[in-house]
């Protein structure tokens, strides 16, 4: 019997003794496991679609306008939205409201049933629908209508509201916020966007010139064997690479011996230089100076 007992006795320090060793182990690798177990976040085309992008628009001027004279719904506002709706969104939305337009048939989403006012994508009272009629929902085929101006906009709005007697009042708060969002009171200068992606294409490419320049640099610079300024811009290189991406990316540099000076002698390390640059003598920084400037051309 106590024979067995002190066999338990090593078990029980041996399965001590192994918990002990995962733990470490596991202790160990945390970082590992723990980067593993965070899902990488997943860019591809189906979660950002190329509609997501903000559209192009077209920089407008509105002239200044009194809200308030649009707020409550006149018979002459709505005769006057009903004209412009006819020419403008019954292609679409249909005469009565309700979205069966033949122009909307093909579409998907269909357009915006008026009559009911649940699921709209912005909110179905006045701002909701200045909104819409300002910035479109154009990812899902309702266009702009900057291009109209206030007066005719908020006609429509009281119009389409006649299609139904569930549109919510409207408030005082709603209309100063329109206010203060579209500064209406002092008309509105729209700039001209373009889309993220039409943003970064341009970023590449001027980066792509910039690149290729660089390219060309370094092998110029290193063919250079004999001279005085290709040499020192190489013993005073840290990072080669480095240096002519921030001289080809920094513009004022090249005006002046000083102020090429001072440019090098500030982050002096981060723009790829060795520290050993800021102890050339005059004549050396004359002779860099002089190097670059001919050979970069910004
Ligand atoms: C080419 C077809 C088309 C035309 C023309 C059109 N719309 Fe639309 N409209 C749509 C579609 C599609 C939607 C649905 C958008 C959505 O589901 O978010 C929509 C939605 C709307 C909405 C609701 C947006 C929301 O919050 O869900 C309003 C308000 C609206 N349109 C007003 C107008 C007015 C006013 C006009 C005329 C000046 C007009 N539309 C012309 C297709 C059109």
């Amino acid at each position: 019997m106590k024979k067995y007992l002190r066999f338990y006795g090593i078990i029980y320090i041996l399965i001590l003794a192994l918990i002990i060793g995962l733990g470490m182990l596991y202790l160990n690798n945390i970082n590992t496991i723990t980067i593993n177990k965070i899902t990488p976040p997943v860019f591809n085309t189906i979660t950002v679609k190329q509609d997501d992008d903000l559209p192009y628009v077209k920089g407008s001027m509105t002239p200044p306008i009194e809200i308030n004279k649009f707020a409550s719904s006149t018979p002459e506002l709505t005769a006057k939205g009903k004209g412009i709706y006819k020419t403008q969104c019954l292609s679409c939305h249909g005469e009565d409201g309700k979205g069966d337009g033949i122009a909307g048939v093909t579409l998907n989403p269909k357009p915006r049933n008026f009559q009911i006012l649940e699921g709209w994508t912005n909110t179905p009272d006045f701002k909701g629908m200045y909104k819409t009629l300002q910035e479109g929902v154009t990812s899902r085929g309702m266009a702009s209508y900057s291009n109209l101006p206030p007066e005719d906009r908020f006609a429509l709005i009281h119009y389409v509201r006649t299609f139904s007697d569930k549109y919510p009042k409207i408030t005082d708060e709603e209309l100063t916020e329109l206010e203060t969002t579209y500064s209406l009171s002092k008309g509105l200068k729209t700039p001209n966007q373009i889309p993220v992606s039409v943003a970064e294409d341009k970023l590449i490419e001027k980066y792509k010139v910039i690149s290729d320049k660089i390219k060309n640099s370094l092998i110029s610079i290193n063919e250079n064997k004999n001279d005085k300024g290709a040499i020192l811009l190489k013993e005073n290189s840290g990072d080669l690479k480095k240096v002519l991406t921030s001289l080809y990316n920094y513009k004022n540099w090249n005006e002046s011996e000083n102020q090429f000076i001072s440019f090098v002698n500030n982050y002096t390390v981060q723009k790829g230089f060795k520290s050993t640059v800021t102890q050339l003598n005059p004549d050396e920084w004359t002779v860099l100076f002089q190097y670059l400037k001919n050979s970069i051309t910004l």
